[in-house]
C-alpha cells in the first residue's frame, strides 16, 4: 500500500468512528432537569462550575439507567414548579418534598430521602435558640417558596409571629451571607444543608427541628405522567435496594449529619 493510500484508509477509519460517536451520542435523549444549585451537600456548583451533590448523583444514575443523558438548569427555588408547568424543563431534582399546593401542580416520584430541618445562627450571638417556639422571637430568613416559608406564612396567620420578622432570599447563598454579616438573626433549612453551610461559612447550628409543613423530597414530573412516575419508581427501588441510595448517603452526608 503506497502511503498516500494508507493516510486514505486511516483518516476514512477515524471520520467512520467519528461517525458512530456522534450517532450513539445523539441516540440518547436529553433529560432536562431544573435545580436550584444553591443547596449543598444536595446541590451546588463546585470550582470547576459542575453541578454536584446527593442529587446530582442520584439523577445522573437514573437518567444512565433509562438511557437519557442528563443536562441540568439552574434556577430560583422559586422558579422551579412554574418551569416545570411551561415545559421548559422535564423534572426537578431540588431536594424538594411533596405539599398539598404543590400537588395540585406537579407529580412527585417516590421519596428517596428523610429530611429535617436545622436553624442556623451566628456564632458569637446573644440570639438563644432552643425550638421552634424560641426561633419565633427574632428576624429570621427563610427560602422563598420553600416549606420553612409555609411554616412561617402559616404562623403569622395564627397570629404567633409578625409578617415583618420573615426575611424572604431567592437563593439560600446570600441569607446564609446575610446571617454571617449579621443583617438576620436565624435562618432555617434542611438539616443536612444547615450543617454544611454552618461548616462552610463559620455559622452554627442552634437546633434541630422537624415542622409539620415538610416531607420527604422526591423527584418531581409534570401533572400527568403517570407512565414516566412508574418508570421512575422502579429504577429508585432498584437503586434502594442496591444499595446505592446508602451509598450517595455515605458520600454526602456522613460527617454532615446523622
Ligand atoms: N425541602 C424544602 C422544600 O421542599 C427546601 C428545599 C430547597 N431546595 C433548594 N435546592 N434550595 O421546600
Amino acid at each position: 500500500m503506497k502511503q498516500w493510500q494508507r493516510a486514505g484508509w486511516i483518516g476514512f477509519l477515524v471520520v467512520m468512528a467519528a461517525l458512530f460517536l456522534v450517532g450513539s451520542a445523539a441516540g440518547q435523549e436529553t433529560w432536562v432537569i431544573g435545580t436550584s444549585a444553591d443547596y449543598p451537600p444536595f446541590e451546588s456548583v463546585d470550582e470547576d462550575g459542575e453541578f454536584v451533590g446527593f442529587d446530582m448523583d442520584l439523577i445522573r444514575e437514573i437518567g444512565a439507567r433509562l438511557d437519557r443523558e442528563v443536562e441540568i438548569q439552574d434556577m430560583d427555588f422559586g422558579a422551579l414548579i412554574a418551569a416545570l408547568e411551561r415545559g421548559r424543563i422535564d423534572a426537578v431534582i431540588a431536594s424538594m418534598s411533596p405539599t398539598p399546593e404543590r400537588r395540585e401542580r406537579v407529580d412527585f416520584t417516590d421519596a428517596y430521602y428523610q429530611s429535617r430541618q436545622g436553624i442556623l445562627v451566628h456564632p458569637d450571638t446573644d440570639v438563644e435558640i432552643n425550638s421552634l417556639e424560641d426561633f419565633m422571637q427574632y428576624e429570621f430568613a427563610v427560602q422563598t417558596g420553600t416549606t420553612m416559608d409555609d411554616w412561617a406564612t402559616n404562623r403569622v396567620e395564627e397570629g404567633l409571629i409578625e409578617d415583618g420578622q420573615i426575611r424572604r432570599y431567592g437563593d439560600v447563598t446570600v441569607a446564609a451571607m446575610d446571617l454571617r454579616n449579621r443583617r438576620v438573626e436565624a435562618f432555617m433549612l434542611d438539616l443536612a444543608v444547615a450543617y454544611s453551610l454552618a461548616a462552610d461559612l463559620g455559622l452554627d447550628v442552634a437546633v434541630e427541628v422537624q415542622i409539620e409543613e415538610a416531607g420527604n423530597p422526591g423527584i418531581l414530573l409534570p401533572k400527568g405522567s403517570d407512565e414516566e412516575l412508574e418508570k421512575i419508581n422502579a429504577v429508585l427501588a432498584e437503586l434502594r435496594e442496591e444499595g446505592f441510595i446508602d451509598e450517595l448517603i455515605d458520600t454526602w452526608l456522613r460527617g454532615v449529619y446523622e
